[in-house]
């Protein structure tokens, strides 16, 4: 039987080509994110299910996990990759609205989806769930301390769900990536990661033997010496 997988961020750069390597690999997918357009043309492509959503609405992950349920029928993977920073902010100027909009889609969403994920793969003692989190936990630098302390928070949170979700014979896998060329920042970055590398990285997490679990994994281009 293919495995089953549901993917946030799939409009985006790692995941639009995290969907495709999915599909190649023979998963069946359930793709997600807020733009409608490029969220249909990929499902087109892939000939995959998925829905548009906010994932920063208080119930949409709830919504998403029992969507992606209904049409794929057990889910195998839950790959948390939703996620943004907004700009690189001096603590002086960001703003508890600031402050709320990352953490309900940086930390809320994927903490509840993974309590649905665990609700039902720990029933049937099997699954996978991939947090993508950031290597930016292993740095600190100015005027980023938002998005850092929700990928921190998402960090610690990793670390509790793989020991729960060990007892119930769930995988676990949080994933540091270092810069990767997408539209997550507002510049080019050639010298970082292609996103199909990112991609690659994470599909390997997903593909390691049945007995191996990758609890963690970082990867960075060979520009990044902030470690
Ligand atoms: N790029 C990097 O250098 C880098 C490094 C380390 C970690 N990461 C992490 O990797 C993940 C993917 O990043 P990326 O580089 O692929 O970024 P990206 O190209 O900006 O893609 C972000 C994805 O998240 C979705 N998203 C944003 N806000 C959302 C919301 N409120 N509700 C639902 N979906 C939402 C976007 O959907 P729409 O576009 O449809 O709104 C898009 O699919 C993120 O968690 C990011 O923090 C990235």
């Amino acid at each position: 039987m293919t495995r089953s997988a549901l993917l946030t961020g799939a409009t985006g750069g790692i995941g639009q080509a995290l969907a495709r390597q999915l599909h190649a690999g023979g998963f069946r997918i359930f793709i997600t994110g807020r733009d409608e357009t490029r969220l249909r043309g990929l499902c087109d492509e892939l000939h995959c299910p998925g829905l548009a959503i906010d994932l920063a609405a208080v119930d949409a992950p709830t919504r998403l996990y029992a969507a992606a349920r209904d049409a794929l029928g057990p889910i195998d993977i839950l790959i948390n990759n939703a996620g943004f920073n907004k700009a690189k902010t001096p603590l002086v100027d960001v703003t508890a609205e600031d402050i709320d909009a990352s953490y309900a889609l940086n930390l809320r969403a994927p903490m509840l989806l993974a309590r649905e994920a665990l609700r039902d793969m720990g029933a049937r003692r099997s699954g996978h769930i991939v947090n993508i989190i950031s290597s930016v936990v292993h740095f600190r630098a100015e005027n980023f301390s938002v998005y850092t302390t929700m990928k921190n928070a998402l960090h610690a949170f990793n670390g509790c769900l793989i020991k729960e979700a060990r007892l119930v014979g769930v995988k676990v896998t949080g994933v540091y990536p270092g810069g990767v060329d997408t539209a997550f920042r507002a510049q080019p970055r050639p010298d970082y990661l292609h996103p199909e590398s990112a991609a690659a990285m994470i599909l390997n997490c997903i593909t390691a033997p049945d007995d191996a679990i990758v609890h963690e994994i970082t990867f960075r281009p060979m520009v990044e010496s902030n470690f």
